[in-house]
């Protein structure tokens, strides 16, 4: 089938998916029910993924939820590997045709090119395509990782420290590790990017209160030089790392 007719097939698929889950908005008049079905803007096909990309937008008025709680119905349709992206207006349905690999081996060298354009570089991993998804701590400060027992928090915790380590030396970035389950970053513990492991609530305190004194001195050297960002004093000694380290230092054996 050419390209063109299988777009046409794919539209139709979802725009039964839509009638099957009732995402459309209706309007009364006296004499008549008007129905609109969200518009479809793009059928996207990637043969090499084997996968399908839908962009579409809901009418207004049309309640969102319609589309996030029928999951199932876009799962009947298309098979159960999907991803639905989008909260208000405008959604992206990813179907694909095969399931994830159920390995996938960490290989620093593949990592790499892609952490040069970020700052802080968060390697979480690539997703159903293929493409690996690097956020940038730099941009995004807090970040939270959760998942049910066993799903992975551990591992990719680790994916993520060891891609920072590998590619950043101690002088660009000093890690303070809390690991109240004592059993997540023993390996990491001797190496020199790692200023300390804090097994407990009460030695976590110090590093704790360290980062809080660090971050009121960046406060103050920002306002001071006039900068919104640390990356811009980049070149100014010393590095805010090794400051941090100092701190730390000075603070275990005090003089
Ligand atoms: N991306 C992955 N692909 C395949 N297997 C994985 C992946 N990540 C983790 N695993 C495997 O899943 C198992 C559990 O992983 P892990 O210990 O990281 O989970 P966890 O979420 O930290 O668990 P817990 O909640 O018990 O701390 C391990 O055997 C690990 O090798
Ligand atoms: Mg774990």
């Amino acid at each position: 089938m050419d390209k063109w007719r299988a777009k046409i097939k794919l539209r139709g698929a979802l725009m039964r998916a839509f009638k099957l889950g009732g995402i459309h908005k209706q309007t009364t008049t006296q004499s008549k029910i008007y129905t609109r079905y969200p518009k479809i803007h793009e059928v996207h096909i990637d043969e090499e993924n084997e996968a399908v990309r839908f962009t579409f937008t809901l009418p207004d008025g049309a309640n969102p939820d319609l589309v996030l709680k029928q999951e199932w119905v876009f799962k009947q349709c298309f098979g159960n590997n999907i991803e639905i992206d989008g909260k208000v207006k405008k959604f992206i349905l990813r179907c694909y045709s095969k399931d994830m690999k159920k390995d996938i081996p960490y290989e620093f060298k593949k990592i790499q090119p892609h952490l040069k354009d970020k700052n802080i570089p968060i390697m979480c991993g690539v997703d159903r395509s293929g493409k690996m998804n690097v956020k940038d701590m730099a941009k995004e400060h807090h970040m939270l990782l959760t998942g049910t027992t066993g799903s992975g928090k551990s591992s990719l915790i680790r994916g993520i420290l060891t891609s920072l380590i590998l590619h950043k030396s101690p002088d660009e970035i000093q890690f303070l590790l809390g690991d109240l389950k004592f059993s997540e970053f023993g390996i990491y513990k001797r190496l020199p990017h790692v200023m300390g492991v804090f097994m407990d609530a009460k030695s976590l305190l110090p590093p704790l209160q360290i980062i809080e004194n660090e971050m009121f001195r960046r406060g103050k050297l920002l306002d001071k030089m006039d900068v919104e960002s640390i990356y811009e004093l980049k070149d100014r000694p010393p590095t805010l790392s090794c400051v941090l380290m100092r701190l730390y230092c000075s603070r275990i054996n005090p003089k």
